[in-house]
């Protein structure tokens, strides 16, 4: 499928599957969505919560890496360690993520932005002291990880193209993935979605959106 860049309304960029109308990051502002929903109300929650310095963190769909970036970054301004495991069955190359100019946007450095591109798939690799990046190419039916995550940052494409991510069976591989008190966080807020993450365990709130969108989820799997 031909992907596009698309400018969004915070200035920063996106890219746009056009056969589908659907972006890897919303219209309303893609730095300010990954700000808010995942390193905001995911990954700050978890440290502010759990009192920890250590963070075990699943994404659903590594695509462009914005996400691992904003991450990797919050760790240079806290005294953080990060475990990254990003899955993603259609890696996006080089030359297509460049244009993104994510690291001139957040006024940071562009190597480690294309390192995280640039490692080998299946292998860890320390992209700094506090960072560590495992890429798997599969598709998301595939995980079979069991307690092993403290945070999954839920960034699949939107249910009206993808409904088939939005279930009750990959809901139930993400509580299995989770270690009891993990969560996920997603940028959706639609009612079966909701319904299929209750299903599989979990405890759902809805909490303010990012820019443009009134609600997000976060969703915790209770401790036992
Ligand atoms: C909303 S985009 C990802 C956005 C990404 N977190 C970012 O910041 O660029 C969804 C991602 O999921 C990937 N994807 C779609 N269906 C998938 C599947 N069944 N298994 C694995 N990856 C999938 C897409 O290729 C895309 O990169």
């Amino acid at each position: 499928m031909k992907r596009t860049l698309l400018k969004t309304a915070d200035g920063s960029y996106t890219l746009q599957i056009q056969e589908w109308d659907e972006q890897y990051h919303s219209k309303h502002g893609a730095i300010a969505e990954a700000l808010h929903v995942f390193i905001k109300e995911g990954l700050h929650f978890w440290f502010e919560n759990f009192k920890v310095n250590e963070v075990s963190i699943l994404e659903i769909g590594f695509g462009t890496g914005l996400n691992s970036y904003l991450s990797y970054l919050e760790t240079l301004n806290n005294p953080w360690k990060i475990k990254y495991t990003g899955v993603e069955a259609y890696p996006l190359n080089i030359e297509e993520v460049k244009p993104l100019e994510y690291p001139s946007a957040l006024n940071a450095s562009e190597a480690e932005f294309l390192r995280l591109h640039q490692i080998p798939w299946e292998e860890t690799s320390k992209i700094s002291d506090a960072f560590q990046l495992t890429k798997q190419k599969k598709h998301f039916s595939e995980i079979e990880d069991q307690n092993t995550f403290d945070l999954i940052y839920f960034d699949a494409f939107g249910i009206r193209v993808q409904p088939e991510l939005w279930t009750e069976d990959i809901f139930k591989k993400m509580y299995t993935a989770l270690r009891p008190n993990g969560i996920l966080v997603t940028y959706a807020a639609n009612g079966n979605a909701r319904r299929a993450m209750k299903t599989a365990g979990f405890e759902v709130e809805r909490l303010p959106g990012p820019p443009g969108k009134k609600e997000m989820m976060r969703a915790t799997k209770p401790k036992d």
